[in-house]
């Protein structure tokens, strides 16, 4: 079983096409991404505008180099997937667009995945990970704590109350003249920071529930940063390391809590598995770990290049639901908003 997979709903245009061999591993043949970075850099944040208008320019070029790099052509796929959402409208337009039409000129097969679905089985992809799973998705606009039952079988344990994790990174970078995307500038900077200059808050810590909370954090951040304006280096990285500290206490403890839930209402995970951008962070990767093995559990991180935004996610999310005869029509709708929990499969549907 081989699907082609489209990916647009933020700033990488990607493609990617995976096999799934008859033992269920899945194999990627091919995986093209082209980060939007420079388009816009200046902005200091992804513009939708911009970004949608990009896709348009390259995806078909991208499709292609993800078909040669595979060694495939169109008629050698079993179908075709594209991120339907959620994301940014414009650049889900785009790739949803693009797969509907090569799914009518081959006439094969159009899979509308979830984006938050494909992040969430990309560890099936590269572990071969059976379910039930305890999720940690945290990436720019998403943090989350779920239990991975099935395919659309999701049930949220966690969420964020306001800012998403990634969105913190980045906030925090844009405050301090890092540039954009933030959660990498951070962590570089974090390496040569005293993270014990500043107190900075840990909201939500200690709670029952597994529910973050980020905005608090950020405003602590920023009075910090004022306070001893202008900065020079080393106080950006303090800040930066202060920041990074307070975030993977943070997700050490809400980690707790929902393993805790999800033992609870399902019993023991298979794994932590994390998922998103955040986990190429290594302070959060180390963290996770230990709180995976003090849970009685092991942590599954994807390699860094599939964690933060690809094809071969989304091409796999389409091998997992075309296994299990979940095509969409040619109808079906991008959506900016579109949460994990209304994602339908087989169970749900029946
Ligand atoms: O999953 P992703 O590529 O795109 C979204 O769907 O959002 O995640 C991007 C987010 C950005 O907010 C970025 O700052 C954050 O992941 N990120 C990181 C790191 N690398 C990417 N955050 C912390 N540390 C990193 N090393
Ligand atoms: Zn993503």
């Amino acid at each position: 079983m081989i699907v082609l997979g489209i990916e647009t709903t933020c700033d990488e245009t990607a493609a990617a096409v995976v096999e799934r061999r008859p033992d269920g591993r899945g194999k990627i043949l091919s995986n093209v991404v082209r980060s939007q970075t420079s388009e816009h850099l200046a902005f200091g944040g992804v513009v939708p505008e911009i970004a949608a208008r990009a896709h348009v320019e390259i995806l078909d070029g991208i499709v292609q180099r993800a078909l040669t790099d595979a060694g495939r052509k169109l008629s050698d796929i079993d179908a075709v997937a594209a991120a339907a959402g959620p994301g940014l409208i414009g650049g889900v337009i785009v790739g949803l667009t693009t797969a509907k039409s090569i799914a009518l000129v081959t006439g094969k097969p159009l899979i509308a995945v979830n984006h938050l679905e494909a992040h969430a089985l990309t560890a099936r992809l590269t572990d071969n990970t059976p379910f039930p799973y305890c999720l940690f998705l945290a990436s720019g606009g998403h943090t989350q704590i779920l239990a991975v039952r099935g395919i659309g079988d999701y049930v949220l344990l966690g969420n964020t109350l306001d800012d998403a994790i990634g969105e913190a990174f980045d906030k925090t970078a844009k405050l301090l003249g890092l540039g954009y995307p933030g959660g990498p500038a951070v962590e570089k900077e974090a390496e040569r920071g005293n993270a014990k200059r500043f107190e900075l808050p840990r909201p939500m810590y200690g709670r029952p529930e597994a529910d973050f909370s980020l905005s608090g954090l950020k405003t602590a951040l920023r009075l910090e940063a004022e306070k001893i304006a202008p900065l020079n280096g080393q106080d950006v990285a303090d800040l930066c390391a202060a920041f990074q500290l307070a975030v993977t206490d943070l997700v050490k403890d809400r980690i707790r809590a929902g393993l805790k839930l999800f033992r609870q209402r399902f019993g023991a995970p298979t794994a932590l598995v994390a998922a998103g951008g955040v986990a190429a962070n290594q302070e959060i990767r180390k963290t996770l770990h230990h709180r995976a093995l003090e849970g009685g559990t092991v942590l599954i991180v994807p390699p860094a290049a599939l964690c933060t935004d690809n094809g071969a996610m989304i091409a796999w999310a389409g091998v997992e639901r075309l296994a299990l005869g979940l095509t969409d029509r040619l109808e079906v709708a991008a959506r900016p908003r579109w949460p994990l929990e209304e994602v339908i499969g087989k169970i749900k549907a029946a």
